[in-house]
């Protein structure tokens, strides 16, 4: 277990997390080396070794040394904005490891992707087909699409991450994605190589992604008999991870990882198969690390009030999503309370209503499950500078990934 008890306290893979706190500061990101291994090596054996081309959902956390370890095994990127573009470009994925998703893209975005000649874009909707092929022709390009498809399945998660239900705004309805396959040669700068869907996010049971195999292998069989054929399919990512026990192995906590992967080869298997996960590749693999400012009584209510807030990890505030928090010291006595930070709005909050470790002005707080959608979704709001990323590799030595932001890089971008 990377993040474990020494000694009565919390170490990540044999670095005190006092000596971290103390040589960066707080609030700061760490990742385990190991534990981003671990989780890629496992998607890697199951996915990748059975012939999926699995692309990194790079929005989870686009830190560029995560980036970098994982194309070291194969993978390549999902990225949905040209920052993430030039992100991968800059972390060495040439144009045939990138695919481009989004509701959304703008000219400049597409321009920018058609000349990296990036392996496929997925598209949502006709203005974006008819843009793309306008684009397409100017640059004298031929652009791979895979078509966005709705099948309007409940993945059983949180609303809010919820993509593929027919209300959502993601993706086209079925007899859209057909309509534009059997009129592919009227968009002659396009090259339809396929399907993508992506049902939702945190999804801890195989049942939606087996409902999601069984839709395509029906639709793409009716394509076929209506004579059009596609050469892909892509699963989307989703695959959830332990909110509640983040130091559990990726294998516990979602052991069906294998049988939706034969499951999938067993009824699309004649297709090139993707997937695009990101959370499980590193939500589990991160924490936030800390330190309380104080504590107080409200209206009976009691408060922690720490140095990170909802700039630095705003699922809570977002989805009211769990996080556990754990103290640097092992075996302190329990105290319901909330945890919040110190931007001004009622919701910034990290934990509400939770029995946890009591905490004194100065102990070190470790919020887990940091390592996805915290510091990719990190703001400046109370120009509070954006906080560093420390990755503890597998010799144990602590390298600082993304340095924090200083205040003159935050008041230099005003004129
Ligand atoms: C199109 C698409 N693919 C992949 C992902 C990654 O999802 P997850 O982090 O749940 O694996 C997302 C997440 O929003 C997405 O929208």
């Amino acid at each position: 277990m990377p993040f474990k008890y020494v000694d009565k306290l919390l170490h990540c893979d044999g670095v005190n997390l006092a000596d971290i706190a103390e040589q960066y500061g707080t609030p700061a990101y760490i990742y385990s080396e190991r534990s981003l291994r671990r989780n890629v090596e496992v998607l890697k054996e199951i996915f990748i070794d059975r012939g999926f081309k699995v692309s990194y959902a790079m929005k989870a956390n686009s830190n560029p040394t995560i980036l970098k370890l994982f194309r070291s095994y194969g993978l390549g990127v999902d990225i949905v904005s040209a920052g993430e573009l030039q992100m991968a470009k800059h972390c060495g994925f040439d144009g045939a490891e990138i695919n481009f998703a989004g509701v959304g893209k703008t000219i400049e975005e597409l321009d920018l992707a058609l000349a990296l000649e990036i392996d496929h874009f997925n598209v949502e909707s006709r203005f974006e087909l008819e843009l793309l092929e306008a684009r397409a022709k100017i640059a004298g390009k031929k652009a791979g699409v895979l078509l966005r498809l709705n099948p309007d399945i409940d993945p059983q998660t949180h609303p809010h991450i919820s993509t593929g239900l027919k209300q959502n705004k993601f993706g086209m309805s079925p007899e859209n994605v057909r309509y534009f396959l059997t009129e592919a040669k009227s968009y002659p700068h396009i090259q339809f190589d396929g399907i993508h869907c992506h049902i939702g996010s945190q999804i801890l049971q195989p049942q939606p992604f087996f409902d999601l195999i069984e839709y395509l292998e029906q639709f793409t069989d009716s394509l076929k008999a209506g004579g059009v054929d596609i050469t892909h399919i892509d699963l989307g990512g989703g695959f959830g991870v332990n909110y509640e026990d983040p130091f559990e192995d990726i294998l516990e906590t979602t052991p069906f990882l294998e049988s939706i992967a034969q499951r999938a080869m067993e009824k699309l298997g004649k297709y090139q198969l993707h997937i695009q996960p990101g959370r499980v590749l590193v939500a589990n693999a991160g924490v936030l690390l800390a330190q309380v400012l104080g504590n107080k009584e409200n209206g009976g209510h009691h408060f922690v009030i720490i140095d990170a807030a909802t700039t630095e990890l705003i699922r809570p505030a977002l989805y009211d999503a769990y996080h556990a928090i754990f103290s640097h010291r092992e075996g302190r006595p329990l105290r319901m309370g909330d945890v919040v930070g110190p931007v001004c709005e009622s919701s910034d909050a990290l934990a509400k209503h939770r029995d946890m470790p009591e905490f004194e002005k100065d102990d070190l707080m470790i919020i887990g499950s940091a390592g996805a959608y915290a510091s990719s979704m990190g703001s400046t709001y109370n120009l509070r500078p954006l906080s560093p990323e420390i990755v503890v590799n597998v010799g144990g030595e602590t390298q600082l990934t993304r340095k924090r932001q200083s205040f003159d890089e935050m008041i230099s971008l005003y004129s």
